[in-house]
């Protein structure tokens, strides 16, 4: 074999982009499953909670070009014991506003639309309960948050600490309800051959659709195939089965034609989840030099009534910085609303907003610089966990972003800078975000002529997947790009997890290296490292979480510094500028990496000034549900943006060192945003987003 250069770090165009920008490779909707396709529409309900009176279908029906109506009479029965919003059309019964209480089938999407308005249904219902306050008296402790940590953390005396320190913050935070909007909605193509179940769909991982599936269809999984090779975009909605899904294959049986659902981006806002709001309450006590002694963030956040999903809002704070005493707590509310689900950096984003506006309400109570109170307070192993880190870099990047961005000299004071009409401040918030490996298996073939396959059930919701396990793949097997043929996206492929909580490329990445590294051992021990002429095929994999995820604490982390404009006229917000630095371990493709990076820290831009979904409290729904009221940061709203990374693989996370780097963009950023706000002018808006009523707001109350 000749040497070839690493491709591992090179920013290699993504390998699936001529076909994307020639509109040559087929999302859930464009494919063809060669008969035609029948289309499916949702009739929604209009109340939070209650009960469907009365259901006629009898005008949908008679119209020309629709083939049948599914409702709770006539629907296929699912097995029990489905999770959540899954039992669609199984009960008369209404929990959340949105929910699908019949469906149409029709020759067109067209007419499957117009017919559902024809479907006469009436309810019962009763007075929604959807308002989230931290006084409520119903709050109740959850028996642990997602990802499975632990609902509150206790360690030292915290109040006693807070009265014994020299300086103390005692603030609370808001963020709003927000939904997961990526460019493709949530489409599922449904086809039944007999017992078997095909189904084309936008999700982050195959397999997870699959379980939900043969469970709900009673079907064994090899019965169930799920194909995903292209997906447009993705945060976290598409990660679960969702309604749309079960009805799709629900559709196909009973017409017995292939089907497809594809939501409108209005039922993006009530049928795949969203963010939950929360109500932060954050206590910092320090002594005179900043060095922190207490730490209290208590978390108040809503979940549906069907469905508990608890946020994990608090959790970055307990590994933050150090402090003897530590407290962080989360309480939920069960409400008449749709069920919350994970959105990019489920816990991290919120908290984070929470925890790192306080440590900048904290420095200037101290009169200190930002960077250096976070530096003070850098702790020298896990604080909670009391195991070392893997790695961890934060103080290089909070050092090497101030230099980038050119923070040396800034006056601490707010209000102090102003061009024409702008006030002009920065501000600065670290990132983090967990390093994690999931379970994979992977299978790697080669032929006499050195082409490599290399299949594994892996997921690019256009996050560059293809393109940067391509490399992992051709560095491991010590070939060129072009002899690697990558199969991802589909069930029939070895099982993995999908892409979600940023562990895509450290678990499917590891299983590759695993297996290239099997295969090239196999080569040499039983062919004397030559190609035999029929080829040779290895199955291997990774196990989940590695040797040190247990005694170490692992994490990427980062900086960003921000530069904002006030209009002192009008309150209108702008970022001309950014500094992001990150600790992501190993970077696999430069190109796309800074792609995740770009896009993580506008979502996070978009949330500072922004996105929120506001529910009617009298009525229940999502008023906003759409493009043009929920508001999402656009080209135009982004300025330059400097996005940098250490080069400091971490050698303990797993086989190729790098951390995981989807979603860390996010985190701190809005913090980083609102606290270059209050630099600028002086008031510190703690609810988000910052919007320019709420400037005005503050002047009155200042
Ligand atoms: Mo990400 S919210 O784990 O898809």
């Amino acid at each position: 074999m000749t040497t070839i250069d690493r491709v591992v770090g090179a920013g290699v165009d993504r390998i699936d982009g001529p076909a994307k920008v020639r509109g040559t490779a087929p999302y859930a909707y464009e494919q063809d499953p060669g008969e035609p396709i029948a289309h499916l529409a949702v009739v929604q309900s209009t109340v939070n909670r209650g009960r469907v009176t009365r259901l006629d279908p009898a005008r949908a029906e008679a119209m020309t070009g629709v083939l049948t109506v599914l409702t709770p009479d006539n629907a296929p029965r699912l097995a029990e014991g489905l999770a959540s919003d899954l039992p669609v059309l199984q009960s008369l019964d209404v929990a959340y506003q949105g929910q699908v209480v019949a469906a149409v089938v029709a020759e067109t999407s067209e007419i499957a639309r117009a017919a559902v308005g024809a479907v006469l249904v009436e309810y019962a219902a009763e007075e929604p309960d959807v308002v989230l306050s931290a006084d409520r008296q119903d709050l109740y402790a959850p028996e642990q948050v997602n990802a499975g940590f632990a609902t509150d953390s206790i360690i030292g005396d915290v109040d006693q600490a807070l009265g014994a320190a020299a300086v103390t913050v005692d603030a609370t935070y808001e963020t709003p309800t927000q939904h997961n909007n990526p460019i493709e909605m949530h489409t599922s193509m449904a086809r039944w051959d007999g017992d078997s179940l095909t189904m084309w769909d936008a999700n982050q991982g195959p397999h997870t659709i699959v379980n939900d599936l043969a469970k709900g269809f009673g079907l064994d999984r090899g019965q169930v195939r799920v194909i995903s090779p292209y997906v447009g975009g993705a945060f976290g909605s598409k990660a679960f089965t969702h309604p749309n899904q079960m009805l799709a294959a629900m559709a196909a049986r009973v017409v017995a034609r292939t089907v497809v659902f594809e939501l409108s981006r209005q039922q993006m806002f009530s049928l795949v989840g969203h963010r939950t709001p929360t109500i932060q309450r954050v206590r910092l006590g320090a002594d005179a030099d900043g060095r922190l002694t207490a730490i209290s963030h208590e978390v108040v956040e809503h979940t549906a009534r069907i469905m508990e999903f608890a946020e994990q809002t608090a959790t970055p704070t307990r590994l933050m910085y150090a402090a003897e005493n530590r407290r962080t707590t989360h309480r939920l509310a069960r409400l008449d609303v749709p069920p919350p689900t994970i959105m990019r950096a489920p816990g991290e984003t919120p908290g984070m907003f929470a925890l790192e506006s306080a440590m900048d309400e904290l420095a200037a109570a101290l009169g200190m610089d930002p960077i250096e109170l976070r530096i003070r307070n850098e702790p020298a192993q896990d604080p909670e966990r009391h195991v070392p880190w893997s790695s961890r870099h934060l103080v290089e990047c909070l050092r090497t972003g101030a230099e980038r961005f050119g923070w040396a000299g800034r006056d601490l004071r707010p209000r102090k800078r102003t061009e024409g009409r702008w006030l002009v401040g920065t501000g600065v918030a670290s990132a983090t975000y967990p390093t994690r490996r999931r379970r994979a298996q992977c299978r790697i073939s080669v032929d006499g002529r050195g082409r490599y396959t290399v299949e594994i059930d892996g997921s690019d919701i256009g996050t560059g997947a293809w393109t940067a396990l391509s490399q992992i793949a051709a560095d491991a097997l010590a070939t060129d790009l072009g002899s690697i043929e990558l199969h991802i996206g589909d069930s029939r492929l070895p099982r993995a997890g999908g892409a979600g909580g940023s562990t895509g490329l450290a678990s499917w990445g590891s299983a590759i290296v695993l297996t290239a590294r099997d295969l090239r051992r196999r080569l040499d021990d039983e062919y004397g490292g030559q190609l035999p002429a029929d080829g040779v095929s290895v199955d291997g994999g990774v196990e989940g979480e590695g040797p040190h995820a247990k005694t170490h604490s692992m994490h990427a982390f980062g900086a960003h510094l921000v530069e904002v404009r006030v209009d002192q006229d009008t309150g209108e917000v702008r970022v001309p500028r950014a500094t992001s630095v990150y600790d992501g371990g190993t970077i696999v493709n430069a190109k796309t990496a800074r792609s995740q990076f770009l896009g993580g820290f506008s979502m996070g831009v978009s949330m500072a000034l922004h996105e929120e979904s506001l529910i009617d409290p009298r009525l229940g729904h999502y008023v906003n549900h759409d493009l043009a009221g929920y508001h999402v940061a656009t080209n135009a709203d982004i300025g330059e943006l400097d996005i940098s990374w250490l080069d400091e693989p971490d050698e303990l996370a797993n086989e190729l060192g790098l951390k995981g780097i989807g979603e860390i963009g996010i985190t701190g950023a809005a913090a980083a945003v609102a606290n270059a706000y209050w630099h600028a002018t002086g008031l510190r808006v703690r609810d988000l987003p910052i919007t320019p009523d709420k400037y005005f707001r503050e002047l009155d109350l200042a």
